[in-house]
């Protein structure tokens, strides 16, 4: 906690470690009333260094320091190292020795969830990015690479299973009901991979055999009450082990593979060497207690923490301005992973939007970012969509440039040549530069800018040299700190299709025959403006832009209705099919906001997804999809000073106009899909939930009895999350009060014991703009389960409330916005980095209407003022008001 300003760190000022450390021996003895921590650490000076004889700087964060030694010769405070607050400095030192630092640290008091803490009554840590110095002293920098031995001493009652990183070498018991265990891994790694548990659990126990015949342990480690609950995530596992040997050639390296579920933490899991962390929403699942969304979101995760075993810990970040070498290409994998298990397209349509929903609005914002950074103040500020999202784009667009074999060459070259080392992105393009012959330059500004790119297209048709040309122009926005862009290199797939929907060929020259030419092709953009010809087109064609999503950039082209219609039954290409859609319905919205009073809402969107709910030959996952209208939070992000109530407004008016004008289609929609077998998690049975769930919740839109029959029945008959939960979110929002408190009431009876169920009990309700106004929300504050310790609740009620229920988070009155501002304010001093991301709808105040900025300005406002602001949140909160 500080009251001054805290220190921006710049990407030019990086220096190499001047010390580095070979072996940590650490020995952690766990009481009720705290720890005692020894740590021996074995330095040299680092031969890279120009700075010799310096003092050896080690960082610390909130330590009680009890006793430090150089090669066992005791060390006096003040003459032969001193403590800074953050830095325990040693005056001098010889160019190779050995420091033994003991520390006394209070984990049952530790609120903030960095470090060593405890959750539910076990002990665990998290270190990523700067926790381990909450821990001990230590030059805590990705680039200090060392080999781990931990031994863990605890109560044998309380604690009976002792687990860190690696293999576990020796273990025994130590009398007065006390025993111990040691673990050595074998692998050097920074100290943000470091990991200790220490509770009362139990094992979930399964075997991988890997490519080279290795019988690795598996194990998921979690309280007794969640032991049905690891299924998902150990099939998830093994899978994500056999995806990463086919797809990448990386072989586990470890005897041993476990995961830990606790319920209190930060973010979604962490990597920690052979021994993940997982928040509890994160990993545990059943059928009656998780919906399709969870069971697919613990299968990526699952997957994009196993994999962070080669991208980020076998090779890893040299400092954090390279956090998207590790979670860029990590996301770009678990992505593939997730298509390759389900359905492509879907995972596509459902990257994009996030991307384009959140990641846009984040890179039009005040803490818009490269993906890699220059500079921050507080690198748990930079865990964002920018780093994670769009950096998992920019290395998918090096595969689409690349192309799958030559994209393998250089992942495998990269894996080889920095196998234990600390690097950079550059490292990363530039092995991709190595095994393919393509030249990345210009392309390695998409690291260095930030912005979204805008594409406007404009094209003409040549009837009588049968040419279409297709004219595309590139700027990149302004952004703090940014002027004056270049243009970056950006793959652009695209078709064109002709009156019948035929896909047509695209040729390129004006010689050369049609018959073999690709119907699909990437052009390469490279500058402001380029036009391209295709010959040989005997009408003028429909383009079909930016196919799959080839890249993260805006696309503006004048689409007339009627082309998105064709374009929406017939692109080949389902993701563009899914984009028509969303366009036209963004389209019809735009124009209801723009001249409210139009009696009229476009007949061709009412035809379109009646055709999709009559057509039983298409690809059920997308139409499921499909029918989804843009959410609110896309729409705020499309336009300039959005206002959202009216956006609010006209948005609920297509969809009764929609459930009013295909109330017969839903209710055979929903029948068609209902029944039909035992649950199952594949993307078929998925689809089948997703449209009786889209239908129920259209029919309760417009107060249809029928439907409202239906939604009571499938809530008690439901034998899974998805059911249950979809008819509950149908009823909670609508306007049937009766029905909607008593399915409420019914469910948090269901399943009051049971947390992770209880937060999504919190944000249905949160979530709505009939349950969660202002005064309930406030309610659900106060219930017994709401918990100003966990992260899970606090999200799953303040973070739903200002991130997805719009209309009342922006009440015209300004009392949402007063309302995160006070609890930003309380959460800061226990928990900043819950505090610093809570805060960030109301960062994006400039965009919107001046009824609204200024009312959000002035709650950041009150936010500056409070005393006390921690680092995380200072950031934040003067970045945004700049
Ligand atoms: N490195 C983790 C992941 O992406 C995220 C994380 C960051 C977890 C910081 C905890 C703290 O998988
Ligand atoms: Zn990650």
């Amino acid at each position: 906690m500080r009251t001054n300003q805290p220190q921006t760190i710049h990407l030019s000022e990086y220096k190499v470690p001047t010390y580095l450390v070979d072996t940590v021996d650490l020995c952690f003895q766990l009481y009720d009333d705290g720890a005692r921590v020894h740590s021996t650490l074995s330095v040299r000076q680092n031969p890279e260094s120009k700075d010799v004889s310096a003092p050896f700087t080690l960082d610390g964060d909130s330590l009680n320091l009890e006793r430090v030694t150089l090669d066992g010769k005791a060390l006096v405070a003040g003459d032969d190292y001193e403590e800074t607050g953050e830095h325990l400095v040693i005056t001098e030192v010889p160019s190779q020795f050995e420091l033994t630092v003991v520390t006394w640290i209070e984990p049952q008091n530790n609120t903030r969830l960095e470090g060593l803490y405890k959750s539910s009554g076990m002990f665990c840590t998290q270190c990523e990015a700067e926790g381990f110095r909450c821990i001990t002293y230590f030059p805590d920098r990705p680039d200090v690479m060392a080999r781990y031995r931990t031994r863990i001493e605890a109560d044998k009652a309380t604690c009976p299973v002792l687990l860190s990183n690696g293999n576990d070498i020796d273990r025994g018991d130590l009398g007065s009901g006390r025993h111990f265990v040691t673990w050595e891994d074998p692998f050097p790694k920074p100290s943000y991979l470091f990991a200790l548990v220490a509770g009362d659990l139990v094992e979930k126990q399964d075997t991988f055999t890997t490519c080279s015949g290795r019988d690795i342990d598996l194990r998921i480690y979690v309280e007794t009450r969640n032991a049905a609950k690891c299924e998902h995530a150990m099939d998830s596992l093994k899978r994500s082990m056999r995806w990463d040997e086919e797809v990448y050639g990386r072989e586990y390296d470890l005897d041993i593979f476990m995961i830990v579920a606790v319920d209190d933490f930060n973010m979604g899991a962490m990597e920690n060497k052979g021994l993940n962390i997982f928040n509890s929403s994160c990993v545990l699942a059943s059928q009656e207690t998780a919906t399709d969304l969870a069971f697919q979101r613990i299968e990526a995760i699952v997957a994009h923490e196993y994999f962070h075993n080669w991208s980020g810990n076998r090779v890893t970040c040299r400092d954090w301005f390279q956090l998207s070498l590790k979670e860029g290409f990590t996301v770009f994998r678990d992505s593939t992973f997730s298509a390759d298990m389900g359905s492509p397209t879907v995972k596509r349509i459902e990257d994009a939007t996030l991307l384009r929903t959140a990641q846009f609005a984040e890179d039009a914002g005040p803490m818009a970012h490269p993906v890699r950074p220059a500079s921050y103040m507080e690198i748990s500020n930079f865990y964002t969509l920018t780093i994670y999202e769009k950096g998992a784009e920019v290395v998918r667009m090096i595969h689409t440039l690349l192309g799958p074999e030559l994209f393998r060459k250089g992942s495998d070259l990269y894996f080889e040549r920095h196998d234990g080392q600390a690097v950079t992105t550059d490292d990363f393009v530039k092995a991709m530069e190595d095994a393919s012959g393509r030249d990345l330059t210009q392309f390695r500004l998409w690291y260095d800018q930030a912005g979204t790119p805008l594409l406007t297209v404009s094209d003409n048709y040549d009837s009588e040299q049968g040419v279409y040309r297709l004219t595309i122009q590139q700027t990149i926005p302004d952004t703090p700190e940014q002027t004056n862009k270049q243009s970056q290199h950006i793959p652009f797939a695209l078709g064109l299709l002709g009156i019948e929907g035929e896909a047509l060929p695209l040729r390129l020259e004006s010689t050369g025959d049609a018959a073999n030419a690709p119907t699909e092709r990437v052009l390469e953009l490279t500058e402001a403006s380029q036009t391209f010809e295709f010959y040989g087109l005997a009408q003028k064609p429909v383009p079909s832009l930016l196919r799959h999503f080839s890249a993260p950039v805006r696309v503006v082209y004048p689409w007339s209705r009627e082309q998105l219609v064709f374009l929406m039954s017939h692109d080949p290409d389902g993701f563009n099919r899914w984009d028509a859609g969303q366009r036209l319905a963004v389209d019809v919205i735009q124009s209801l906001i723009s001249s409210p009073e139009t009696a009229e809402i476009e007949p061709r969107l009412v035809e379109a997804y009646r055709a999709l709910l009559a057509d039983l030959s298409l690809d059920q996952a997308l139409v499921a999809k499909m029918l989804q209208l843009p959410s609110e939070a896309y729409l705020i992000e499309l336009a300039d000073s959005p206002d959202v109530a009216a956006i609010h407004r006209a948005r609920e008016r297509v969809l009764s106009h929609l459930a009013t004008s295909l109330r017969d289609e839903l209710v055979a929609c929903y029948h068609a899909n209902t029944g039909g077998g035992a649950y199952e998690v594949t993307p078929e049975s998925i689809a089948r939930r997703s449209l009786r769930n889209t239908a129920l919740s259209w029919l309760l839109l417009i107060n249809d009895d029928a439907g409202r029959d239906l939604a009571v029945k499938q809530y008690s008959d439901a034998d899974n999350m998805t059911d249950r939960m979809g008819a509950l979110r149908a009823l909670v929002n609508s306007d049937y009060a009766a029905e909607r408190s008593q399915a409420l009431a019914d469910f948090y009876e269901r399943f009051q014991d049971d947390p992770q169920v209880v937060e999504q009990w919190f944000a249905v309700q949160a979530s709505s703009d009939r349950a969660g106004q202002l005064p309930q929300v406030q309610t659900l504050l106060k219930h017994a389960a709401f918990d100003w310790k966990n992260p899970n609740k606090i999200r799953s009620v303040i973070g739903v409330f200002a991130g997805q229920n719009l209309a009342a988070f922006h009440n015209p009155d300004g009392s949402g916005y007063g309302f995160l501002a006070d609890q930003v304010c309380r959460l800061d001093d226990s928990n900043p980095q819950i505090a610093a991301r809570l805060v960030a709808p109301l960062t994006r105040w400039k965009k919107f209407a001046p009824t609204y900025s200024a009312l959000m300005h002035k709650a950041l406002g009150k936010i500056r003022d409070k005393p006390e602001l921690s680092a995380d949140l200072y950031e934040v909160v003067h970045k945004s008001l700049e």
